[in-house]
């Protein structure tokens, strides 16, 4: 069960052009955080100043069971993120969570295509430690502007995994989209994970839909109170097994949802 708790900054790090990581001490979200879910923050103001009103969701990076410590990797992309750019070791951050349904691995695969864009390759590190703990055989493929925003290139590179990663400016792999490897892959998958950006992940649904592979994708939507009530994180989802969509709440019913069912755009 999600958790109010107000906990200390205990590591604050630039790792890249606008990209930080975040290590706090949380040991009641440790206990309970499964891969894929996130916590929804928010800095303790100086005096009156609360701004901005509003927390900010953001995915477990890593779980640390021995230290009690949850990471988080962020892009500074506007008010709330510069804010928490700023924060130092020894600053307390007022946190809920963890949050939403989170990942789940099925027995039943063997083959699995992992594919994260940007900031959304964030949450994938818990995500492809546990498929490999699995023994399943995994294919990674990472997308970013540039090769300094490949979030966690060296842990991925220490697993015994496929890795191919695209970058917009070239600097490291193939230039261009990481959607880009879908046309390359020579063996049929069992399964797709994939975070990242909408029109990324819409390119993937698709192809998910033409090759009849089952998967999950978490969404990144914008955010109010991330427990169900405010309805301003809802996105448009496929009845199952009938004709016609429905919406559901990004932060209870999601971020992961059935890669297939999403409605991105239409
Ligand atoms: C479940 C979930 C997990 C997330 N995990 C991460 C993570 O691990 N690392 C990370 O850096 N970010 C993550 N995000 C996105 C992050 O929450 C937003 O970037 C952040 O809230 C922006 O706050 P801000 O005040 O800095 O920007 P704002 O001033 O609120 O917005 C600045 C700009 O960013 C855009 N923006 C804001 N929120 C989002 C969003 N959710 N998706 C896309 N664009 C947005 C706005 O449209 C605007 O253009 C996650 C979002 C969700 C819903
Ligand atoms: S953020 Fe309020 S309903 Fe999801």
């Amino acid at each position: 069960m999600a958790q109010r708790v107000i906990r200390e900054i205990v590591e604050q790090q630039k790792i890249g052009p606008g990209y930080f990581k975040l290590v706090i001490k949380a040991p009641e979200i440790v206990a309970q955080a499964k891969i894929g879910q996130f916590v929804h923050i928010k800095w303790i103001a100086e005096e009156r100043n609360s701004d901005p009103l509003l927390r900010r969701p953001i995915s477990i990076n890593r779980i640390n069971h021995e230290e009690e410590t949850i990471t988080l990797v962020y892009r500074v992309v506007g008010r709330g993120t510069k804010v928490l750019s700023n924060l130092k070791p020894g600053d307390q951050l007022d946190i809920m969570g963890p949050l939403g349904t989170g990942f789940s691995i099925s027995e039943d695969t063997n083959r699995v295509l992992v594919i994260g864009g940007g900031v959304g390759i964030a949450p994938l590190y818990p995500l492809v430690n546990k498929l490999i703990e699995a023994n399943k055989e995994v294919i990674l493929l990472l997308g970013a502007e540039t090769a300094e925003e490949v979030i966690d290139l060296d842990s991925f590179q220490e697993f015994d995994l496929e890795l191919k990663v695209a970058t917009m400016d070239g600097s490291l792999g193939k230039q261009g989209f990481v959607t880009d490897y879908l046309e390359e892959l020579e063996q049929e998958m069992d399964y797709i994970y994939t975070c990242g950006p909408t029109p990324m992940m819409k390119v993937i649904r698709d192809w998910a839909i033409d090759f009849n592979v089952p998967g999950q994708a978490s969404l990144e939507e914008r955010m109010g109170c991330g427990t169900g009530a405010c309805l301003s994180c809802v996105c448009q989802v496929k009845i199952e097994g009938k004709d016609g969509w429905t919406y559901k709440q990004a932060c209870t019913a999601g971020p992961v949802f059935p890669l297939r069912e999403v409605i991105f755009d239409e």
